[in-house]
């Protein structure tokens, strides 16, 4: 009897195809997964999960899992996964390194250029039949060029925003668990900080590319933003809890910092009513890997490490199994 695959909601065509040449595939409606139960139910049914990081691969669900072999989150991220659930049941954990760096990176890039340059509020302006020609002091911005990016999290989305920065003159500095190694620092004559604060203080543009972990939970909180510039622009492409949702509405609203550009929020799908009123603040609803390009690549990787645990490889030959 073929191993079944549960695909928790629609993906890129070919990789389902790919999936069922070998297994008896299923795919959920989108959204159906969201939520534990519905996990807890169908789990029992199937050797192998792609779950979406909008669903809560929980211990229950994992212990639910009689059968489960392979989980294989369909991102980079896997703060949905509980993971020591994993390794007790012994159920292998996947992510998709790598494949979505360049498009995580434009993404940040774009945002902060929007928020920088006030893209946004300019086109809601214009659109809104208030241009009356061009003025001398209209919608005045943030010049990249000679201020200061910090980065929280260099590893490789913080390096691939860091690259893009320096191609538009700014200055780099980084906090990470450990300092990356010389030679990339060297190549982006970036600057390591001990501690998130001292980035904070001295930057002008503050990019979150860390993992959520149980120590960057409300890293940003009321306390760092304060020690930001009031004119400096925060930018999270990472994962919502990180900043205190509620502190950063409160610094935008009134002042104590300059912009936020953000494509990830504390309580997906909703986002905080004064996030959404907020001035200077570019959103989008998690599109970091939203190209064609990486969500293909997510959902190959993905079926990859499912293919390659239901046909017994050896873990040595799974690249992007996370060690457990
Ligand atoms: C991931 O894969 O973790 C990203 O958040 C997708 O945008």
């Amino acid at each position: 009897m073929s191993y079944r695959v549960l695909i928790t909601e629609p993906i890129v065509e070919s990789v389902i195809q790919r999936l069922e040449k070998h297994f008896r595939v299923d795919v959920g409606k989108r959204g159906d997964f969201n939520n534990e139960e519905q996990l807890v139910k169908a789990i029992p049914n199937y050797d192998a999960l792609l779950p979406m990081l909008s669903n809560p691969v929980t211990a229950r669900v994992i212990e639910a899992g009689s059968k489960l072999k392979i989980i294989a989150n369909h991102a980079v991220g896997y703060n949905n996964i509980d993971l020591e659930a994993a390794k007790k049941n012994d159920v292998k954990v996947a992510n998709t390194p790598d494949v979505l760096t360049q498009s995580s990176a434009d993404l940040g890039m774009a945002l902060l250029l929007a928020v920088a340059r006030k893209i946004v509020e300019a086109q809601d302006y214009l659109k809104a039949g208030k241009f009356e020609g061009w003025e001398p002091l209209g919608f005045l911005g943030m010049e990249l060029n000679g201020n200061t990016l910090g980065i929280v999290g260099m590893g490789r989305i913080g390096t691939a925003l860091a690259r893009r920065a320096k191609a538009f003159g700014m200055n780099i500095c980084y906090h990470n668990r450990s300092r990356v190694e010389a030679g990339l620092e060297d190549e982006l004559d970036a600057t390591y900080m001990k501690s998130v604060r001292e980035l904070a203080e001295k930057c002008d543009v503050l990019s979150l590319n860390c993992p959520l972990t149980d120590e960057t939970h409300h890293l940003v909180n009321r306390d760092i933003l304060a020690a930001m510039p009031d004119h400096a622009i925060i930018i999270n492409t990472a994962r919502g809890p990180v900043i205190d949702e509620e502190a950063l509405a409160e610094a935008l609203h009134s002042g104590i910092i300059g912009g936020a550009g953000l494509d990830v929020f504390e309580n997906e799908p909703e986002v905080h009513p004064r996030i959404l009123n907020a001035p200077n603040c570019v959103i989008t609803p998690h599109i970091a890997s939203a190209t064609h390009q990486s969500r293909k690549s997510i959902g190959m990787l993905a079926a990859d490490a499912i293919i390659g645990v239901l046909q017994g490889k050896p873990d040595s030959d799974i690249p992007n199994l996370i060690q457990l």
